[in-house]
């Protein structure tokens, strides 16, 4: 059955620029849908838009002395830049301030009131007597109810980490004007999400696989179980001023942001079916526009209907981060569901990002645009790679550690995959005028059995299900290193047969048929790693089907069977990652000058997030992957040690210092927490077990170079483990 997919990020709001915590929902998105387009029978199309209402906003246009349309008109163009320059290939990239969202989301609304789901209530405000408009939560400063601190915002206390409402703030203030607010009374219309209808609907549908487990769980946990109904109704209109759609019906009530905003993937899908599909009957008879030829198949239009209507077969994927799951696993179905329309197939809910493992920080430089990091860093290529290769397809944030991002750039995708290149297609464009080698059944010179290592080429691709199936479930970091692991094997392979030295004996006719048919296969093996990676490096890989292989189109996922016969002469791919101009970025990212009020809000949302975050770590440890590879498990370096010391660490409540020895010519020192099971001299002389690659760890008490095994579960105690009689110190265990 051909695959009909859409698939959305979330649409960035339209008063921030693009930064790389961003960059890690839109590149995965990205790659996502370019793998599932390099296959035959899938079309899948990706939409996204600004997201532009809202009082922030609003305030921000006056701010700056213009309208709120020219300021979400001028961040349009950046953000759509922003996307451009790291490969984000949208269909379809529209705005929440759009006619098709206006229209969706009146449906949207006439159709929940009619289902008697949307009530009016009266409810008390603040109310700004200066600026004369009610204020959002953020909006409303004073004093922490809990601890004094001042300065505080509405919703919660950074000194105390209070939470709580803004009429509960001791001397509130309005952090627009500075006026003291006003309790007021104001209309306001509710989405009626306690009704049995909503609580029944998602229950049901939180649970029927549409969710990651630990998002599963999550929501499981919002919304209570049993007869218990923990939801409660949702406040979907704001008073005038505010920049959005008015509500129909209403002289000054206009639509929660949040409500259009999720609509607004439909609205930019919408705009999409337009430009494929002119409108049948024109309304004023004009010429109908032509259609634009950039997707699908030419004369076949997209129908909306098709991707939204209730029973749709087509699939729909939500990209989001995890702060926004609750509006998109609770709101969104529950709004779709009672206007009659498709609920989304599945959502993808990915973590947050840090640098250097902690969050974001102007102060440390580590707050980057996307524009910082192209004007210094220009290839975008490379980030793509480090994110692909650090992402799992689950809601753990992901690291962006600097030193690491040049090491595993210049290190996998330059020492390993292109390099593969750069060492087979001299020869066959020197030696071989481009003409790669028709034998593909060579016995090297010297060997008596054939050289299995020839089957290489063959090998590979019977990868690809394993690569495929990576893709489809987000599990890139597992795409990438079994890539790399496929790199690796070639170059183990050239270093074996050597062409470089081949080349000097080409007189002799055996060498020089043996330097065709190496660099050949080399230069075959790298023509699968491109398709491979392709959805990661979709610049790179074009590249190399246009230039050095001739094609007149990109890559897709059937040419990994054909093996080659020609090549262009290589052109250079790509430059090492020079790691000044990280520092550079960084030096030009700090900010030395007293945090701006934008940073502090920044931050405090970070906080926020990381609290998040700790408590989504906590549930992903208890998740164990199904199966490892064998070669994952070789990655741990296991070896049999002698505990040639051990003793008490002043100040340690759980440590013991263990000396070990592993055979190596100094012992090791390591810290292990197992002062409550063991007596130090009684370890003296014992063999156990350590893990030997664990990068070293400073402590407070010291360098530990690796760690202990020992055994423990629900009772007390906890044991380490021995090896059987006659084990060395050094040997390995695997
Ligand atoms: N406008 C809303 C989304 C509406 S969707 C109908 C919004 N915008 S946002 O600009 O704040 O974030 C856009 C997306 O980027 C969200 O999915 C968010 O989780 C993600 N990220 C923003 N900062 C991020 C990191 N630091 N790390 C990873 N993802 C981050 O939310
Ligand atoms: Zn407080």
């Amino acid at each position: 059955m051909p695959r009909k997919i859409l698939v959305t990020s979330a649409l960035p709001y339209a008063n921030g620029s693009i930064h790389l915590g961003h960059l890690v929902e839109y590149i995965q998105t990205d790659i996502w849908v370019r793998f599932q387009n390099m296959q035959a029978d899938t079309t899948c199309h990706y939409v996204c838009a600004d997201d532009t209402h809202g009082t922030p906003i609003m305030l921000r246009a006056e701010k700056e002395g213009i309208t709120p349309e020219q300021l979400i008109a001028r961040v349009a163009q950046e953000h759509q830049a922003d996307f451009k320059a790291f490969h984000v290939q949208f269909d379809n990239y529209g705005s929440t301030h759009s006619a098709e969202t206006r229209e969706f989301s009146e449906t949207i609304y006439k159709r929940l009131r009619g289902a008697g789901l949307i009530e009016k209530r009266s409810i008390e405000q603040y109310y700004d007597p200066v600026k004369q408009m009610f204020l959002p939560d953020r909006f409303i400063k004073g004093e922490c109810p809990k601890c004094g601190a001042k300065d505080q915002y509405g919703d919660n206390c950074e000194a105390c980490g209070a939470a709580y409402a803004p009429t509960e703030l001791k001397n509130p203030y309005s952090a627009v004007s500075g006026a003291k607010p006003e309790l007021r009374d104001s209309d306001h219309y509710f989405f009626k999400l306690s009704d049995p209808r909503c609580q029944q609907f998602l229950r049901d549908w939180t649970t029927k696989g549409t969710l990651q487990p630990e998002a599963a769980n999550k929501m499981q946990e919002w919304l209570g179980s049993g007869d218990e109904n923990k939801l409660s109704d949702w406040d979907i209109s704001r008073d005038a001023p505010y920049f959005g759609f008015k509500i129909p019906g209403t002289e000054d009530k206009y639509f929660y942001v949040w409500l259009d905003a999720p609509i607004g993937y439909m609205g930019s899908f919408k705009q999409l079916c337009n430009k494929q599909t002119p409108p049948s009957l024109p309304l004023s008879g004009e010429e109908p526009p032509t259609p634009s030829p950039d997707k699908g198949r030419a004369g076949e239009g997209l129908g909306f209907d098709d991707y939204w209507k209730q029973g749709s077969g087509a699939e729909l994927y939500h990209f989001i981060g995890k702060d926004i799951l609750y509006f998109h696993a609770l709101f969104w179905p529950a709004m779709l569901e009672n206007a009659g329309f498709r609920t989304p197939t599945k959502l993808f809910a990915h973590g947050f990002l840090t640098v250097n493992g902690e969050k974001m920080s102007k102060s440390r430089g580590t707050f980057i645009t996307a524009k910082s990091y192209t004007d210094h860093i220009k290839n975008t290529e490379y980030l793509r790679y480090y994110y692909a290769a650090k992402l799992n397809g689950t809601m753990e944030d992901i690291d962006l550690n600097l030193e690491d991002f040049v090491a595993k750039v210049n290190s996998d995708l330059i020492g390993k995959y292109i390099n593969i290149a750069s060492r087979c297609a001299k020869f066959i464009t020197e030696i071989f005028s481009g003409k790669l080698s028709d034998n593909r059944n060579w016995y090297p010179r010297l060997a008596i059995q054939p050289n299995t290592e020839d089957d290489i080429f063959q090998k590979l691709t019977t990868q690809a299900p394993f690569i495929v199936e990576y893709y489809e479930n987000r599990q890139y970091g597992k795409a990438v290193s079994a890539i790399m692991h496929m790199a690796n094997m070639a170059n183990v392979f050239l270093d074996f047969r050597k062409p470089w030295v081949l080349a000097k004996n080409i007189e002799d006719s055996e060498i020089r048929e043996e330097l065709h048919h190496v660099c050949t296969i080399g230069i075959n093996v790298f023509r699968l790693l491109t398709i491979y990676l392709a959805p990661i490096l979709p610049n790179l890989s074009s590249r190399v089907a246009r230039e050095l292989f001739g094609m007149e189109r990109d890559f897709v996922w059937g040419d990994i069977k054909a093996f080659s016969q020609q090549i262009s002469p290589y052109q250079h791919l790509m430059t090492r990652l020079d790691p000044k101009l990280i520092e550079a970025m960084v030096a030009d990212n700090q900010e030395t000058l007293q945090p701006t009020p934008q940073a502090h809000s920044q931050q405090r949302h970070a906080a926020h997030q990381q609290h998040e975050a700790k408590k989504e770590v906590a549930l992903a440890e208890k998740d164990f992957e199904p199966f490892i590879s064998i070669d994952d498990f070789m990655k741990i370096d296991l070896r049999v040690a002698k505990i040639v010391n051990a003793e008490h660490v002043e100040g340690a409540e759980k440590l013991l210092k263990l000396t070990l020895d592993i055979g190596e010519e100094k012992p090791r020192t390591v810290f292990a927490g197992i002062k409550s099971a063991y007596d130090p001299e009684k370890l003296k002389g014992r063999m156990t077990v350590m893990v030997a690659n664990l990068a070293p760890r400073k402590m407070k008490f010291g360098l530990s170079e690796g760690m202990v095994l020992a055994a423990s579960g629900d009772a007390p105690g906890l044991f380490i483990l021995s090896p059987d009689d006659g084990a060395q110190p050094g040997m390995r265990v695997k």
